[in-house]
């Protein structure tokens, strides 16, 4: 087999003029000439993610289950000047993955970023093992973990074709310190932050390089249980050193970790989640605030 040039990520992105004309306007477009798939791209931290792509100057094919969401994120990244595209898939189906990223080659002619964001938290079904029905331990597994496999497994050939590209995996916080509980959900994104690492001596071969990421707590519709609830909200914002996240902030990072800025990164878990598991005084979760 022939392997690409090395060093390809960096030569090949390099779009000069169209970065200079931006910089005297104050505005860096990092991401000019690649294009990105985001998947759960409806809501949350994959809309602001995929919005953030295309501000950053990539075209971006965006997936989810839910048709008008997705539809709204690919207005909101024509509206930032950049191609969309909008797909209905599951995240959890290996068919869908194929035609996901088949789709994007074809009609956005390649492929260079891939945020594997889609996932769920089965509140009220995950928990505590013997509580877990088998069927919800594979749903959580299959569209968290799985998900993953089947989207890499597909797109890093594509990526492959042109010297490269870059993958990001949506783990959490619980990749590294469950909150316990859910015990599925936790399972999951350890299997995705050690697929992030076994994986990257492979793809890094191919000039593609694989992070993930792990957030605390941020504002999204996943958590509208803590959002809804002040006393639950407050509890969680001390267990953060700096407060709870924004999705525009993961945002930035998925910007920063798809763009050559981060060549350095490959095989990581971003710890992004504001000391959620750098320090842990539990009596915070539920003491009043002391002023
Ligand atoms: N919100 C947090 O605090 C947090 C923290 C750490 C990690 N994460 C991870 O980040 C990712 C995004 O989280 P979020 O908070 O934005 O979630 P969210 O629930 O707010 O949005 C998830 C999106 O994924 C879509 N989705 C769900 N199942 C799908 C499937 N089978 N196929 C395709 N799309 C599907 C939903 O329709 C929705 O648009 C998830 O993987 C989540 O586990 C979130």
């Amino acid at each position: 087999m022939s392997r690409p040039a090395p060093a390809g990520p960096e030569r090949r992105y390099r779009c000069a003029g169209a970065r200079e004309a931006d910089a005297e306007k104050g505005e860096v477009r990092v991401l000019e000439g690649r294009t990105a798939l985001v998947t759960g791209a409806a809501a949350g931290i994959g809309r602001a993610s995929a919005l953030a792509l295309a501000r950053a100057g990539a075209d971006v094919a965006v997936t989810d289950v839910d048709e008008a969401g997705v539809a709204e994120t690919a207005r909101g990244i024509e509206e930032a000047g950049r191609k969309a595209l909008p797909l209905v898939a599951d995240a959890g189906s290996a068919e869908d993955a194929r035609r996901s990223v088949e789709a994007t080659v074809r009609q956005l002619g390649r492929l260079d970023v891939l945020y594997n964001n889609a996932g769920v938290a089965l509140v009220g079904q995950d928990g505590f093992t013997p509580d877990v029905t088998p069927e919800v331990w594979d749903r959580v597994i299959r569209i968290n973990l799985s998900g993953v496999f089947y989207l890499c497994h597909y797109a890093i050939p594509q990526m492959a074709k042109n010297g490269g590209g870059s993958i990001i995996n949506a783990a959490s916080s619980m990749a590294s310190v469950p909150l316990g509980g859910m015990d599925a959900y936790a399972a999951s994104k350890g299997g995705v932050a050690m697929l992030t690492k076994s994986l990257c001596a492979g793809a890094g071969r191919l000039g593609v390089r694989v992070n993930a990421i792990g957030p605390g707590y941020v504002d999204t519709p996943m958590n509208s249980v803590i959002w809804q609830s002040e006393p639950l909200k407050e509890g969680f914002a001390r267990g953060h050193a700096t407060g709870l996240q924004s999705a525009e902030e993961i945002a930035e990072l998925v910007v920063f970790l798809a763009s050559d800025a981060s060549r350095s990164l490959t095989g990581a878990l971003l710890t992004c989640d504001r000391g959620w598991t750098a320090f842990k005084q539990p009596e915070l979760l539920s003491a009043p605030p002391s002023r």
